[in-house]
């Protein structure tokens, strides 16, 4: 089959060629769904041509052998079923593809020859980026943003006008005083590569999933269904070409570009007419140059007949209109060897692999680092110490490894395993069970929260965060501060920040006044800092506010605490709390096991005193223990705070009356809990001789 598949098309029988265009029809579907569904396309843009032209020649030879399913006949996939759909009101077109020099000259004789036009007469055309995002129509009534659609199949798209509005890029209005009733603008949504970049460096410290390239980062948010998500991602968006107008604002697309620009719409600024094909191939080879400076990917050049009328009569065939060609970039690509793979550890504790190469130059950058992202990445890959690879970058500033030259592999390579063990500090590193899924994380973390250098910083700055010391003072950028002086290292210095005072007082920024402020803060947090802060701050994987509180509650106070989490019982201990499951308990034994959080918990308790929690079960209540039903309306406090007071009283608040409740405290109005209290013989009290018994009458 793969000879097959390589086979010149010209060399095919009618037999072979009917077998070749079920398995491009095939492929090129299961490759369209990777690619519009998932955002996860598995081949490049390159060879995903290749596979469409070989399709499109196959069909030019064998045109009585056209499937009904080609891909030929279809745009993209059909769209996902989780938004709404909407039919465009004018299909949603595709271009056709030119690659070399010859393909551009033949689409512009085939122009002439439609048109009839003579030797001499000049074709306007219009040159512009293709920009490498995803396709979106806009829709406005009256000037105002109404609807927004993505592409989806070309006839139906998904309706993501939530999405849309959260795009600063996009106008809700248009900028005029007279706008047409109905004016639809198309165009493409986009990340640049600085955002790309941050994003990405986000998700990988969330453990979350990390995009491809910024095409797929942008489709991935657009298609977010929850709008606040794509808010936060960082969309921009260039208009290219109308959809539905009641009315076009000019008789070209050249002037209709100008227009949407004084709307308030962007459009790309490198944007040319041009007169001749010299003019559109100089075009193309000037933004090659670039393309690499650009900020954001673009995969070719588009080139559009200017004038409207000539548009209309050029008309359309199949996919894609007579009129425009999309003329692409090779994938600028390179091979090179691997020759180490190292990993590094960011400020929250991820270990990133990062394969170093031997500098090979791709589209005019020299590339020696590439990122792995994480151990599955390298697993899938299965990138390997003195492979050879295929290294890219699509436009991109972020170099991507491809694959792997399998052919190429020497003997006696070993399959990669990251370390388990923290290279900046010695720690172990583990995968944390996502409680959610059950599944672990894709992030390898180390679990030296305390004093891994590496990240330091954003512990020692959670650590005197509002929520856990609430040390008013020492914020991010100050603990970078502290901790670039080498003052700061782990949380036991910040207690030992005193002996750097008189240094402190001479810095830039720092004076007399704020440096005794914060020492002040630092002061009366040594010995005021209950339990549960105590224990969020300590930063343990998984641990929250509520956690916290509720392990607090339980042990009530740092010795008894410690003391069960160096113990060989602590998971069961921590399972048989209320709240707290094996996955969490998991989480919390390997934080404790790791020798270098205890010495550092050490070292800060040599510092600080840690402020006992009370117990639930508070000692001389009268209710301690007691299963108590309240029923009924209560007169002197509202039921939530009942609740909580009997709770801190000790007692256990049941929301219907059984054989094991001890009291029933019924106000006006009590229905069948106090029925059932009386069947079972159970003692009923009013809420005023509740608050006697707890000795708050
Ligand atoms: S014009 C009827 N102009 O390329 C033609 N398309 O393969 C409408 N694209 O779906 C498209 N930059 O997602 C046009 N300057 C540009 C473009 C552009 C990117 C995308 C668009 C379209 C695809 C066609």
């Amino acid at each position: 089959m793969t000879d097959l598949a390589n086979k010149p098309v010209q060399q095919l029988t009618e037999k072979e060629a009917t077998k070749e265009l079920a398995r491009l029809a095939a492929e090129i579907g299961g490759h369209d769904r990777l690619y519009y569904q998932d955002d996860a396309p598995t081949i490049t843009d390159a060879a995903y041509d290749l596979l469409r032209r070989r399709n499109n020649d196959i069909e030019a030879r064998f045109p009585e052998l056209i499937r009904h399913d080609s891909p030929s006949r279809k745009v993209g996939a059909k769209p996902v079923e989780r938004f709404e759909k909407v039919r465009h009101a004018l299909p949603m077109l595709s271009l056709d593809n030119a690659f070399e020099d010859s393909d551009v000259e033949d689409f512009v004789a085939r122009i002439r020859r439609f048109l009839g036009s003579k030797e001499g007469d000049e074709i306007a055309l219009v040159a512009e980026p293709k920009i490498d995002g995803l396709a979106v129509s806009l829709r406005y009534e009256d000037g105002v943003f109404v609807l927004g659609a993505t592409r989806g199949d070309g006839a139906e798209g998904e309706n993501v006008t939530a999405n849309i509005r959260t795009i600063a890029d996009i106008p809700q209005r248009l900028h005029t005083r007279k706008p047409p009733p109905v004016f639809e603008v198309r165009g493409e949504v986009y990340m640049s590569h600085a955002d790309f970049a941050a994003m990405n460096r986000r998700q990988e410290e969330k453990g979350e999933k990390i995009f491809a390239n910024p095409r797929n980062a942008a489709a991935g948010s657009l298609r977010q269904l929850d709008a606040n998500m794509t808010a936060a991602r960082p969309l921009r968006f260039f208009a290219y070409a109308l959809g539905e107008v009641s009315e076009a604002p000019a008789k070209t697309h050249w002037e209709t570009l100008q227009a949407l620009k004084k709307w308030g719409l962007p459009v790309n600024p490198l944007a040319k007419p041009c007169g001749s094909v010299a003019d559109m191939l100089q075009f193309y080879r000037d933004i090659q140059h670039q393309r690499a400076g650009l900020g954001y990917d673009i995969d070719g050049i588009v080139y559009k007949v200017d004038r409207y009328d000539l548009q209309a009569r050029l008309g359309f065939v199949s996919r894609s209109p007579r009129w425009a060609i999309a003329h692409k970039f090779a994938a600028e690509q390179a091979e090179s060897v691997v020759e180490r793979i190292a990993v590094y550890v960011g400020r929250t504790g991820v270990l990133t692999p990062v394969a170093h190469i031997k500098p090979v130059t791709v589209g005019g950058v020299v590339v020696q680092n590439v990122s792995l992202h994480n151990e599955e990445e390298v697993a899938r890959k299965d990138v390997r110490e003195g492979d050879t690879v295929v290294v890219q970058r699509a436009g991109d500033v972020i170099p991507q490894l491809v694959r792997v030259v399998l052919e190429r592999r020497p003997k006696g390579t070993h399959a990669y395993k990251i370390p388990e063990i923290c290279p900046v500090c010695g720690s172990t590193a583990v995968r944390a069970i996502n409680p959610k899924t059950g599944e672990p994380e894709v992030a390898r973390r180390c679990t030296n929260t305390l004093s891994c250098p590496a990240q330091a910083v954003e512990r020692l700055y959670h650590f005197a965060s509002r929520d856990a010391f609430d040390i008013e003072g020492l914020g991010e950028k100050t603990a970078q501060e502290f901790f670039d002086l080498g003052w700061l290292r782990e949380p036991a210095d910040i207690f030992r920040l005193t002996e750097h005072a008189d240094e402190l007082k001479a810095r830039e920024g720092w004076g007399d006044q704020s440096t005794a402020k914060l020492l002040n803060a630092i002061e009366v947090r040594r010995k005021t800092t209950p339990l549960d802060r105590f224990i969020l701050a300590l930063g343990i994987p998984q641990v929250g506010e509520t956690t916290a509180r509720l392990l607090a509650r339980n042990f009530h106070n740092a010795d008894a605490f410690l003391r069960s989490m160096y113990s060989a019982t602590a998971e069961e201990e921590l399972d048989a709390i209320e709240g707290i499951g094996d996955v969490m308990a998991r989480a919390i034994k390997v934080f404790f096991d790791e020798t270098h959080n205890r010495d550092a918990i050490v070292r800060l308790l040599k510092q600080i005193t840690v402020v006992d929690v009370a117990a639930p079960r508070a000692v001389n209540s009268p209710v301690a223990g007691k299963v108590v039903v309240f029923t009924g309306t209560l007169e002197r406090m509202t039921r939530a705070e009942a609740k909580a007071r009997a709770e801190s009283l000790g007692a256990k608040v049941a929301g219907s009356v059984s054989k094991k409740t001890d009291l029933v405290v019924a106000g006006p109005g009590a229905g069948s809990k106090l029925t059932d209290a009386q069947k079972l013989g159970v003692t009923v009290i009013s809420e005023d001789d509740w608050l006697k018994k707890i000795g708050e009458a």
